[in-house]
Order: C-alpha cells, then sequence, then structure tokens
C-alpha cells in the first residue's frame, strides 16, 4: 500500500506535501509526469504531479493545494497512514534538451509541478532563470529548492511582501527585453499561464504550459481530459500535460473546469459537515 512517510503543511496550511513510499514510480518517473491517488475506495481518482522522486529511499513527493473534497479527505491522512490507490507515472515527460537559455515561471502549486522540470532543464547544461509569484510571501512555496534548480531566482509578490511588488508577467516581460531567451516553461494557475503565453508570442519565443483539465481515468480512454490545441483536440493525461502555450484555448479550459462548481461546492459542505 502506498504509505505516507514525510507529511508537512506549507502556505498556513493550504498546501500539504505528502512523500508517499511508491519504489517502482520513483524508479521509472520522469520530469513532468502525474500520478493518480485516491483516498479510500470510492473516493474520486485526483491527479497530482510528481514535485520530486527519490529512487534511492523509493519514494515520490507529491504537493496539492487543498481546494475541495477529495484534497480534503487527502489532508486527513497522516503519516503511516496508507493512501487506498496510486498509478503512475502518467503522462508523457517533459523533452529535456540543452537549448541554451531557459525561464521557468511558476505560481501557487505549478511551482511544485515546475519544480522536477526547473532541475533536470538546469542539469541538462541551461542557464535557468526562474520567477516565481503568490499572493504574499507566506504563501509562497519551495523558494530554496527552486534557487537550487535554478541559475538565477526572482519572487514576485502581489502585496510587495518580497521581491517585485507586481506580478510574474512583470518580471518574464522585463527578462525576455534584456536577454535572448530560447524557451519559456510556465506552469500555474489558468490567467497566469494564459498572460505569460501572450507575452512570450510577441517575442516569438517558444513556450510550455502544464494544463490541469479535469481527468478521470488518466490514459486515454475517458475523454474527459480533451482540450483544444491549435485546431487539434488532445487528451491532456496522454499527449500532455505539456503543450506549446501559443496554441493553448485557456478560455475552453477554464470554461470546462468550472462545468461542476455547484456539485463540487455541495460535495464539500457535506464533507466537512459529515467530520464536524
Ligand atoms: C495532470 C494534473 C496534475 C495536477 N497536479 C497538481 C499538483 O501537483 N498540485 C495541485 O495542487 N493540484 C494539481 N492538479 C489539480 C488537482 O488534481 C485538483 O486540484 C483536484 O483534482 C481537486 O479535487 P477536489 O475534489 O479537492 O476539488 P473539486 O471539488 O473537484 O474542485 C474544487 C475546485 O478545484 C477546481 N478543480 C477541480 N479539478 C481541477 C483540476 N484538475 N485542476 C485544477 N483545478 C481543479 C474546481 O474548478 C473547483 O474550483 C493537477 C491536475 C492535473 C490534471
Ligand atoms: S482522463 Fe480520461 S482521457 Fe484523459
Amino acid at each position: 500500500m502506498p504509505k505516507i512517510v514525510n507529511r508537512e503543511e506549507m502556505a498556513q496550511g493550504t498546501i500539504i506535501l505528502n512523500e508517499i513510499k511508491a519504489t517502482r514510480i520513483s524508479q521509472k518517473a520522469k520530469p513532468g509526469q502525474f500520478v493518480i491517488l485516491q483516498a479510500d475506495e470510492t473516493g474520486e481518482r485526483i491527479p497530482l504531479t510528481m514535485a520530486d522522486t527519490n529512487p534511492e529511499k523509493g519514494t515520490i513527493t507529491i504537493i496539492y493545494m487543498v481546494v475541495g473534497k477529495s484534497t480534503a479527505k487527502f489532508k486527513e491522512l497522516k503519516v503511516g497512514d496508507d493512501y487506498y490507490a496510486l498509478i503512475g507515472p502518467l503522462g508523457t515527460p517533459t523533452h529535456i534538451e540543452n537549448v541554451g537559455k531557459v525561464i521557468c515561471v511558476g505560481g501557487g502549486t505549478g511551482i511544485a509541478v515546475l519544480h522536477p522540470i526547473t532541475k533536470a532543464l538546469k542539469e541538462a547544461g541551461n542557464d535557468v532563470t526562474t520567477i516565481l509569484g503568490s499572493r504574499s510571501y507566506d504563501l509562497l512555496i519551495m523558494e530554496e529548492e527552486m534557487k537550487a534548480a535554478s541559475t538565477k531566482l526572482h519572487i514576485c509578490t502581489d502585496d510587495g511582501s518580497k521581491g517585485h511588488h507586481g506580478f510574474v508577467t512583470d518580471v518574464l516581460k522585463e527578462t525576455l527585453e534584456n536577454n535572448d531567451i530560447d524557451l519559456v516553461v510556465a506552469i500555474g494557475p489558468i490567467p497566469m499561464m494564459k498572460f505569460c503565453s501572450l507575452i512570450t508570442k510577441d517575442f516569438n519565443v517558444k513556450t510550455l504550459v502544464s494544463l490541469n483539465p479535469i481527468m478521470v481515468d488518466g490514459t486515454g480512454m475517458c475523454g474527459c481530459c480533451r482540450v483544444s490545441i491549435g485546431n487539434d483536440t488532445k487528451f491532456a493525461c496522454v499527449d500532455g500535460p505539456e503543450f506549446d502555450a501559443h496554441k493553448v484555448d485557456f478560455d475552453e479550459l477554464g470554461k470546462r473546469l468550472a462545468s461542476y462548481l455547484d456539485e463540487e461546492k455541495q460535495s464539500l459542505e457535506a464533507y466537512e459537515k459529515s467530520i464536524a
């Protein structure tokens, strides 16, 4: 059973880190891949990206934001508890090569998703400038890990509590204006990825984003995770989750993610009542 061997609360308890025993996945996983977890037999299947792996210890690390019923159930699991089910590694790994100068932009739990990709891009010899953003400094995660994984690190906060007072897009634009950049990887909330993509399009710089549509099976069977990429329909679970940002229909993705808002709210309220 996939046992939790380490657990940390981050960003004032809104984000949880779980290190989980999963020997074979830890040995096979590559940057950009995700797993699907279930808390119990009747639980929802929740996709989460591996923020780190440790093949020697046989563990993987996931970092998730508590947003609804299933992630609230996950939050109840303590060190020594088992997840009911864990499958992976899923998805197409990030294509890692030495392209030269890279900018990695991360926001919210997107920083956890970005971490293994940034680390691998630097290990491949790239000069990696990382730009991280959060509403305020106390909500920022993985600063030390991202510093170690990057050549240069910029912090941006909406309230000015640390680093640049403003959005990651300000620093992205300035960095693009002053450097010849070969690749941008942007992972975070949909509006962040959308606006990063609009900026890099103006500079004609290849840009990758990691998409998070609602998923069910995670293996290309159900069609739930379909996204529009240029004129094509793709399944994020097998064709992605990374795609060419300049071809992504971000507005459609946002609408599809909001399809079950009422049901998600009712489900969380009923769960909170049941454990109160
Ligand atoms: C490939 C992939 C990798 C992901 N990796 C991470 C990760 O590393 N860390 C992390 O915190 N989250 C990640 N997510 C998002 C995570 O799966 C959702 O937050 C989770 O499914 C919400 O479940 P819930 O029952 O707690 O919330 P729900 O009740 O299902 O939803 C609550 C709120 O979250 C939004 N939501 C629902 N599903 C998703 C989704 N798939 N993506 C984004 N928002 C969603 C809803 O619109 C709603 O506002 C990833 C998603 C995908 C597809
Ligand atoms: S989640 Fe079912 S096809 Fe991708």
